[in-house]
């Protein structure tokens, strides 16, 4: 994976990132009008990997009172798996998140969702706790952490 092929995000790549949420999240995803949002109004890094097109995204959240950034959704096209492209996001969001002097870098997943979670595992992510019925009833969530 070439760290060259992730950039931020802009408006004319809305659509891409909007298929790619639906197609990696199929049972919950942002709609077209919230990734707008997402990226225009809310404390926001957008990034995506292209390669003749984009495969991947990344996108961040900032809060004020807090030295932690929060990895919010990352997701690769099915068809760009296991190559590296969503360590390589997540690796180009830590370097925005300690360039933007926060300390640590926090998110959720489906408690589940071994995949996902074994993914953060290898990227040095620890489980921090458990969010009881967070994705709706009976769908737990696993709050992950890591320090740079
Ligand atoms: C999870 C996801 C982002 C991983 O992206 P990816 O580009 O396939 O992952 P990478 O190729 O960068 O893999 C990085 C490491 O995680 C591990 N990994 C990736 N997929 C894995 C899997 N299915 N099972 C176990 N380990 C896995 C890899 O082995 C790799 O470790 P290595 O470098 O030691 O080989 C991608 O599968 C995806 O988009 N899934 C659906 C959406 C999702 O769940 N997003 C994350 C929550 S917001």
């Amino acid at each position: 994976m070439n760290r060259h092929m992730i950039r931020l995000a802009n408006l004319a790549d809305l659509d891409s990132l909007v298929i790619l949420e639906r197609d990696s999240f199929p049972d919950e995803n942002f709609s077209r009008r919230r990734m707008r949002y997402l990226m225009l109004r809310a404390k926001s890094v957008a990034l995506v990997h292209e390669e003749k097109g984009i495969h991947g995204y990344a996108l961040l959240l900032f809060r004020n009172d807090t030295d932690a950034a929060r990895l919010y959704s990352v997701c690769v096209d099915g068809s760009h798996r296991n190559k590296g492209v969503g360590k390589g996001l997540v690796d180009s969001a830590e370097q925005t998140a300690k360039r933007m002097g926060r300390k640590r870098m926090t998110l959720e997943v489906k408690e589940d969702c071994k995949v996902t979670v074994q993914f953060y595992c290898k990227l040095g992510y620890v489980p921090v706790g458990r969010l009881k019925n967070y994705y709706g009833k009976g769908v737990h969530g696993l709050r992950m952490m890591r320090h740079f």
